[in-house]
């Protein structure tokens, strides 16, 4: 159903909840500006403009602009570069663009700029572990700053894929399972790169990926097929591109996998019917690498010019890397010259991009290699990887650690640089990060025990000594680097290598141990935490790792991270949604009784979606909504209060849950609704007040979300399993409208 046709449909949802994503319209000149270089452009100048070619690789940017592309650029043969980098270079390949081509239309420069560009930052997992999109705007915010300088206009982020399957490696590089969560840290993150103004300023545009269901891949295996419901696409894996579309994201990009069978590159009932049609947006859409092409592995195209034209036919204005558009959309359009007008339409939208960056007004509006030069910003990248950590454990109050105690550091983790900086490094520098064990320095004594990787145990007996010698053990586990990433799916995510016979091993000293976790993917680690009291969740936190973990285990910071996705116990619990359906036998601890769970495994994951803990326990009041019932254009606002109880300042994130106990198809047991992250002082109280609107909802049925008549159940904790209290309402009409529901922000005050 078309957009103006649901409008046109009685709407009655809080029509101003819904704002066209259209991207804002560059000015009237450049208009007519494009319009006259369309006029003007020769076919292979516009199969050029809808090229972008690797001007170099991730470990070797800048490696490929030889004389030969310096004159392919001087004939208009392409529109963009990615993995090019560096004030000067770019400044002088843009003068070759905009002096020495026909028409001078300026060129793109495109990096993954994921998580820093020089001063590495906590990769996005942990960013969104924070559980507020300021440390995410922050983060993109920096790294738009630094890659600005560099000449950079287009980062390929952020990365928006719902994921719920911690199999899958690129879980690293998104917001975890929730599309409320990854909706607004989707819209946090664009907001960072782009700025008040993508004209001015030091910006970058961003780039919605991967469109659409990528996480949703089978069995976790990057790539694979994606096969979800219409209403699970509607309402989990859609909504945070549409909030990134609506927050301005003046790019996205499609992802490589097919869903139910069509290609995401080819599958123009999505790219161009909701994208643009439905959703109104009128931004760039680039391929992912290689993907054009990649519709002949996916046998939906026999020839390039096939393939070509089946992207081209669902809305895809860029190819990247492939070259199928500049080398066979020519002979497609000679097949069909209905092809002609799209190829028009996609080179408008290329150059619209260009001329909102202000390229046309000024091309060399980027870069500055003073700036270039600055120092890291280690102060902001510290303050961001420390509120990233998640205390998941912590009995008897071991930690934080005890002044004087003596400390055993063990774990090849907790002395690799390299790993600090996650897998999209940018321009970091392995020295530039700070390990754990250089933080700790001479107050710990270290061992490396034994590495992630491998079968050498040697240091296992020194790693059992030092913990003999020590009052408390700090042992770093998990995975580096490079476990998780792009093409990194793992069958089995438990600690690899013989890192559990080292864990087995210290856990016999009968030395207290705080576990301290390290890498890109939430690992399932019951039987590993078994008797172990403490437990830190530290991801891979940048080029401030050490020093930001040493704050939280001294605690000279408190933890105030949560879990943005559940951690399963073991592997085969896989995927592991919090928000699930009841089901016609829920779950039961009884085994005696025939229901929804495992025989052989407690219910429900290890450590559950929003869990974390501080070091001060926080009470929570009532929760007491402003009616009993709202018409379904209203709004109810939720209260409810909260004490630090404890000696020392907490950070506390608030969550709100909503339920519909009872609608015309079954619906989770709870799904995120609202949150917040509380600084308390001891002592103190504070209340937060969340404000929804009906439309927050609403359930996707056929085309159009509909807000249902009837109860709605709201719960507030701290946790997705952690609900202190709950209270209901009624919507008193049902209406449709086409706002998917977790797109909305819920409004929050903290008084
Ligand atoms: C990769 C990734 C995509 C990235 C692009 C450019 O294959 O899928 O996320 O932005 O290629 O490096």
């Amino acid at each position: 159903m078309k957009r103006r046709d649901v409008m046109k449909a009685g709407a009655l949802l809080a029509a101003s909840a819904w704002a066209p994503v259209a991207v804002a319209a560059q000015s009237r000149d450049h208009s007519a500006r494009i319009k006259a270089l369309i006029d003007q452009m020769t076919l292979a100048e516009k199969l050029g403009q809808m090229t972008q070619i690797p001007g170099g690789r991730q470990k070797s940017l800048n490696s490929k602009l030889d004389a030969a592309m310096l004159d392919r650029v001087r004939k208009g043969e392409m529109g963009s570069f990615l993995h090019v980098a560096g004030a000067e270079p770019l400044r002088e390949l843009q003068r070759v663009a905009v002096e020495e081509s026909r028409l001078k239309i300026p060129l793109l420069f495109a990096m993954d700029v994921i998580h820093g560009y020089r001063t590495i930052l906590p990769v996005p997992l942990a960013l969104a572990a924070s559980w507020d999109p300021a440390v995410a705007e922050a983060a993109a915010r920096l790294a738009a700053e630094e890659a600005w300088a560099a000449g950079l206009h287009w980062t390929f982020t952020p990365m928006v894929d719902v994921a719920r399957d911690p199999r899958w490696g690129r879980v690293v590089e998104g917001a975890g399972e929730d599309p409320y969560l990854g909706a607004r840290m989707a819209e946090a993150q664009v907001k960072g790169f782009q700025g008040a103004d993508l004209a001015k300023g030091q910006r970058l545009m961003a780039c919605a990926k991967h469109f659409v269901g990528y996480g949703a891949a089978i069995g976790g295996r990057d790539y694979d097929s994606a096969d979800v419901s219409d209403r699970t696409l509607n309402e989990v894996y859609l909504p945070p591109f549409h909030a990134a579309a609506r927050a301005g994201a003046a790019s996205f990009m499609t992802a490589f996998n097919d869903l139910g069978g069509v290609p995401m590159t080819a599958n123009a009932a999505l790219v161009r019917g909701t994208l643009r049609d439905n959703w109104g947006y009128q931004g760039l859409i680039v391929s992912d690498w290689n993907a054009i092409k990649e519709l002949i592995n996916h046998g939906v195209a026999e020839t390039p010019a096939q393939a070509a034209a089946l992207a081209l036919r669902a809305g895809v204005d860029m190819d990247m890397a492939s070259g199928t558009y500049s080398e066979h959309l020519g002979a497609a359009v000679a097949v069909d010259a209905g092809l002609l007008p799209l190829v028009d339409q996609a080179v408008g939208r290329i150059l619209a991009a260009k001329a909102r960056l202000g390229l046309f007004d000024d091309p060399f509006g980027f870069g500055d290699p003073a700036h270039e030069k600055a120092p890291l910003n280690r102060p902001v990248a510290r303050d961001l990887a420390r509120r990233s950590i998640v205390l998941l454990r912590n009995e008897g109050g071991l930690l934080p650690l005890k002044p004087g105690a003596k400390v055993g550091l063990i774990g090849a983790l907790a002395d690799d640089a390299s790993s600090t900086l996650g897998s999209w490094r940018a321009r970091g520098q392995i020295e530039d990060g700070v390990t754990l064990r250089a933080a700790l320095g001479d107050t710990v004594e270290y061992q490396p025990g034994v590495k992630p990787r491998g079968s050498d145990g040697s240091g296992i007996p020194a790693a059992i000594d030092a913990a003999k010698r020590a009052d408390v053990v700090l042992l770093a586990i998990g995975e580096d680097y490079d476990f998780t990433g792009e093409a990194r799916s793992y069958a089995e995510i438990g600690l690899a290598g013989l890192q559990i016979a080292l864990v087995e091993a210290l856990k016999a000293t009968g030395k207290p141990i705080v576990a301290i976790l390290m890498g890109g993917r939430p690992l399932a680690l019951e039987k590993a935490l078994t008797g172990i009291p403490a437990v830190l969740q530290t991801w891979l936190l940048g080029v401030e790792s050490g020093p930001a973990i040493a704050e939280i285990l001294t605690g000279k910071a408190s933890p105030g991270g949560r879990l943005p996705i559940g951690m399963p116990r073991v592997t085969g619990q896989s995927p592991i949604p919090y928000a699930h359906l009841p089901t016609g036998r829920p779950a039961n601890p009884d085994l005696s009784v025939d229901s929804a769970r495992y025989r052989d495994m407690d219910i429900g994951p290890l450590f559950a979606f929003g869990h974390g803990l501080g070091y001060s326990e926080v009470k929570y009041g009532e929760l007491s909504l402003s009616a009993a019932e709202i018409p379904v254009t209203g709004t109810l606002t939720a209260t409810i209060s909260i004490t630090n109880t404890g000696k020392v300042a907490v950070e506390e994130v608030v969550q709100l849950y909503a339920n519909d106990p009872v609608a015309s198809v079954s619906r989770p047991d709870r799904e995120l609704r609202g949150f917040v992250r509380v600084t308390l002082k001891p002592g103190e109280t504070r209340k937060v007040s969340f404000t929804l609107s009906a439309a927050q909802f609403g359930i996707w049925q056929p085309g159009k979300w509909v807000v249902e008549k009837g109860e709605i159940k709201l719960m507030a904790g701290a946790s997705s399993t952690d609900i202190r209290s709950e209270a209901g309402f009624r919507i008193t009409g049902t209406a449709a409208g086409d706002m998917p529901a977790t797109s909305i922000a819920t409004r929050v005050r903290v008084a």
